[in-house]
């Protein structure tokens, strides 16, 4: 399993030394806040040319550091605000993407985060073909997951901790721990069925709430992780991605496959 950092905090990125990081707007918005880069990132802000255009630019000023300090793929995510709407999610990730070269990074290095909906998904697709790869976010579904697999997108990131809050919220007294975890079960049946096909795009378990549920997930391509639970793991890429192997793990039954990296 390949560690990501689900961050935009650029200490934690060299604390935790991980192989690719995601972002979302919410996480560039904390990082942009962080002492010590308020004010140059406000200069940048400053000069945009409308909201849009000063997250954008914000989010790529800060993916771009990202870039210099993992070796693998840094995501940038299309406002969900454009979820609905292929043409401005097409428009947003090719303008995303020129940015990117604009300080040197190829679209190589890059995953464009689109929400999958149905429209994202259609947008999805046409950027794969124009070799702009793509992770497909907000996906709780095995609908989803399929779609998104039929269209060859690069990578999924289906969530765990989001399911897991809205079965919290309907059963608080249920034991939701381990397998029992309808996150972790989700993640699974995506991912076994995925490999069970042969698909090529890469399933990124995502939205953690705690330890157990990554523990539980040992094996699957990568896992993108929080700062806080990635200190509670362990305090390096070596380190836990060592730890992430099935057998060593809680027993996720997970088969890893071989990266085609
Ligand atoms: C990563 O792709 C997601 O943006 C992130 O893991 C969401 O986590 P949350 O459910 O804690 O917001």
């Amino acid at each position: 399993t390949i560690v990501v950092a689900d961050t935009g905090d650029i200490d934690a990125i060299r604390r935790f030394e991980p192989t690719d990081a995601t972002t979302n707007p919410s996480l560039i918005l904390q990082a942009a806040q962080l002492k010590g880069r308020r004010e140059r990132l406000a200069e940048i802000a400053r000069r945009a040319t409308d909201l849009d255009d000063a997250l954008d630019a914000v989010a790529v000023e800060i993916g771009s550091e990202i870039s210099s300090l993992v070796p693998g793929y840094v995501s940038t995510e299309v406002s969900a605000r454009l979820s609905f709407d292929t043409d401005a999610t097409l428009a947003r990730a090719r303008s995303l993407i020129e940015r990117y070269a604009r300080h040197g990074i190829g679209p190589e290095r890059i995953l464009i985060k689109i929400a999958a909906t149905w429209e994202g998904i259609r947008a999805a697709q046409q950027l794969e073909r124009e070799g702009i790869h793509t992770n497909l976010t907000l996906l709780f579904s095995f609908a989803q997951a399929q779609a998104c697999a039929d269209a060859g997108v690069t990578l999924i990131s289906p969530f765990v901790g989001r399911i897991l809050d809205w079965h919290r919220a309907q059963s608080p007294e249920a034991d939701f721990s381990g397998d029992r975890d309808p996150g972790v079960q989700s993640v699974k049946r995506i991912y076994e069925h995925y490999k069970g096909h042969g698909y090529h795009t890469i399933v990124m378990g995502a939205s953690f709430r705690n330890a157990g549920e990554i523990l539980a997930l040992a094996g699957c391509d990568r896992l993108t992780i929080s700062p806080a639970l990635l200190g509670e793991l362990a305090d390096t890429r070596g380190t836990l991605e060592r730890r992430l192997v099935p057998e060593d793990a809680e027993t996720s039954g997970l088969e890893p496959l071989d990266e085609a990296e």
